[in-house]
């Protein structure tokens, strides 16, 4: 069977992050899923790149926005890379392939009236590319409780999308599929939004020049949102494209939460609009936070160095983390000390542990070689009975979007075994020449159990299938011993006589302390400078209003040691500043000298002197050095 698999295409405005991570991940787990049952996967991932944030980044960067795309797109390419991730295709927005097909559609649907011209008055959202209503502002904000930043009120020229004309058919659409969208908490909340009404949306922007343009008026360009989700038909070659005819329409859509609403309204009504069947599933998953609670995101720089994590802990122990981490439906917490736990408990202590007792078992009881089982008991049927479980329950939650769900799964059986390690106590049997048999029945039923957990661990983690078949096909006589999916629900596969070796630990245990220790001392080794801080906006910066200013007179404020008057001259005026540089300089060596001011500052009383801005300066480990000019500007010039 053909499925179709996408994320959303993540804004290439910075590098990717473990939230993006998340959600790449988990499409990766449940397409790697669908291959091992035999499917024809597509899976889909890309990068978003007509949006205004790129533009504003860029400018920020000074390069140009391609330049700026093209650099941070790689870091995605790259860190899909080291997680594994096996995307058939790659769409970046800025395509031609992409293109054509946004002004095809946006053109067919202007042709048969359901985009039209009229004018837009509104409130927009900068950071979130969207406008909204008046009644949906929080405290005359964004209602987005990720931003919540201020909006901006806009009237110009716009297309609009008749998504007004659809509500009723969306509904109803929505009723009808109830497996439409996932999990149902959020088909709810979609429900209760369409039926609050749905108005026509503003779908053009003729302030902003960066964008696809519309067909025929390329004084508009086409909204970022609109333009983003026909990704998913312009990666398979919409409309003739043999890709399209075998994979559309998708399976599956994951994403999180926050743009959900795009995906089951907009989308969708799109699609109806354009005559195109809609996608089977729309999968929402929760959001990563970090430890104060506060979404992982690259607007609130709390954002983990994923390259540096991977590199340290390797790429199945970060799956591994944050597949078990995120409950399904909720939002997740992200720790480094809580991976390292989960590491050496679950993956070193109970996964590893159970695969190299198992081999060193075969390797002291039996010389290395797998045994021939005798006739089986109730712990091989038992482990039939739960290994079939394992995998049935596994794939019901992958299918559903719910990674904690499939590794809890995995993990029963991972228990299961242990335990039976414990009650078998190979070690005792061994001691009996009698109970030879059953040593060699228990032996084999460990090594099938090896085979069955590496073949359910490969959605999940990919690196554990393949650093087993290495333990366990010593000859090197290339036979794969995990093969089909449903090779867990199969029964002796292992061929007795196999060499085995215990070989390295499958994930080594990390000391939590030493490896803090270590790189508090690297840190301390190079040079230490004060974070930075939260990345801002271009309009954030915009708002400081520095200005070179010439000092007339400086004089020390009477009982502090910190503190000097300065008059300054800027432009035709004159102002007083107080600024603590009375350690570092004497009053006389700062007459006459141009310095920087910042020059909008609320003005402050600092010992019964009224400041009117401030002096920049540089500053470390106590030396302070204040900012000048080499050659004197004229008082008022601007600073940028
Ligand atoms: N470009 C749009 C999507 C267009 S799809 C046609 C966009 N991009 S984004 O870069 O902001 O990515 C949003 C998606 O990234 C979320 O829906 C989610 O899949 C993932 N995540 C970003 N931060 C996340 C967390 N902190 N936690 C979990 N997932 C996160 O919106």
């Amino acid at each position: 069977m053909n499925y179709y698999i996408t994320t959303p295409i993540y804004y290439p405005n910075s590098s990717p992050h473990i939230g993006t991570a998340y959600t790449t991940i988990l499409a990766d787990a449940i397409a790697r899923l669908r291959r091992l049952n035999g499917d024809n996967v597509h899976f889909l991932t890309g990068t978003d790149e007509n949006s205004q944030k790129i533009v504003r980044m860029a400018e920020a960067a000074g390069v140009d926005p391609q330049a700026y795309v093209d650099r941070v797109v790689e870091s995605f390419r790259k860190l899909w890379q080291c997680l594994e991730i096996t995307n058939d295709d790659f769409i970046r927005t800025t395509e031609s392939r992409h293109h054509k097909v946004v002004q095809e559609l946006f053109a067919r649907l202007q042709a048969q009236g359901d985009i039209y011209k009229g004018e837009y008055q509104g409130w927009y959202c900068t950071p979130c590319e969207t406008f909204w209503p008046e009644n949906k502002l929080v405290n005359g904000c964004c209602p987005n409780e990720d931003c919540r930043r201020e909006v901006t009120w806009l009237t110009e020229e716009s297309y609009f999308f008749r998504l007004s004309r659809y509500q009723e058919r969306l509904l109803r659409h929505i009723e009808e599929n109830p497996d439409f969208i996932h999990p149902v908490s959020r088909r709810n909340e979609m429900i209760r939004f369409i039926e609050g009404g749905l108005d026509d949306l503003s779908i053009s922007r003729s302030s902003i020049r960066w964008g696809i343009k519309v067909p025929g008026d390329p004084e508009h360009v086409i909204y970022v949102w609109m333009d983003a989700l026909v990704n998913y038909i312009s990666a398979l070659g919409y409309p003739d494209g043999p890709l399209y005819a075998a994979y559309w329409p998708a399976d599956v859509h994951v994403m999180a939460k926050d743009i959900v609403r795009f995906h089951t309204v907009i989308w969708p009504i799109l699609l109806m609009a354009a005559g195109i069947p809609l996608p089977k599933k729309v999968v929402a998953h929760g959001w990563y936070l970090d430890r104060e609670g506060s979404k992982i995101s690259k607007s609130r720089g709390n954002v983990q160095d994923s390259f540096g994590l991977i590199q340290c802990y390797g790429s199945d122990a970060v799956r591994y983390y944050l597949l078990k981490e995120m409950p399904f439906g909720q939002d997740g917490t992200y720790g480094e000390e809580a991976l390292v736990e989960r590491i050496n408990s679950d993956l070193a202590n109970d996964l590893g542990n159970f695969v190299s007792r198992t081999l060193a078992m075969v390797e002291k009881y039996c010389g290395g070689v797998v045994p021939v089982p005798h006739s089986d008991g109730e712990a091989q049927r038992e482990l039939q009975a739960l290994a079939a479980e394992a995998a049935d329950t596994l794939e019901e939650k992958l299918m559903a979007g719910d990674g904690a769900g499939a590794v809890e799964a995995l993990w029963r059986l991972v228990g299961w075994a242990n335990r039976y390690v414990d009650t078998s106590a190979p070690w005792v049997l061994a001691r009996d020449p009698e109970k030879r048999t059953e040593l060699e029945t228990t032996l084999y039923t460990f090594v099938e159990c090896v085979r069955i957990l590496g073949l359910l661990a490969a959605p999940l983690m990919p690196g554990v299938p393949v650093k087993l078949q290495k333990l366990l096909d010593v000859q090197g006589d290339g036979r794969n011993f995990f093969g089909a999916w449903e090779n867990a629900k199969k029964w002796r596969l292992v061929p007795p006589g196999t060499r085995v070796r215990k070989g390295e630990p499958l994930f080594p245990r990390i000391d939590l302390d030493q490896l803090l220790a270590e790189r508090e001392a690297r840190d301390e080794a190079e040079e230490y400078i004060e974070p930075i801080k939260p990345e801002i906006d271009i309009e954030d910066f915009a708002k400081l209003d520095l200005r070179v200013v010439k000092i007339l007179a400086a004089e020390k404020v009477p009982k502090t040691d910190k503190l000097i008057k300065l008059t300054v001259k800027l432009g035709a005026e004159e102002r007083v500043v107080v600024s603590g540089i009375a350690q570092h300089y004497k009053p006389e060596d700062l007459v006459g000298r141009s310095v920087v001011l910042v020059a909008n500052l609320k003005p402050a009383k600092l010992r019964g002197i009224v400041s009117q801005g401030m002096v920049l300066a540089a500053s470390h480990e106590g030396s302070l050095e204040v900012l000048s000019l080499d050659h004197p500007m004229p008082p008022g010039a601007g600073v940028k």
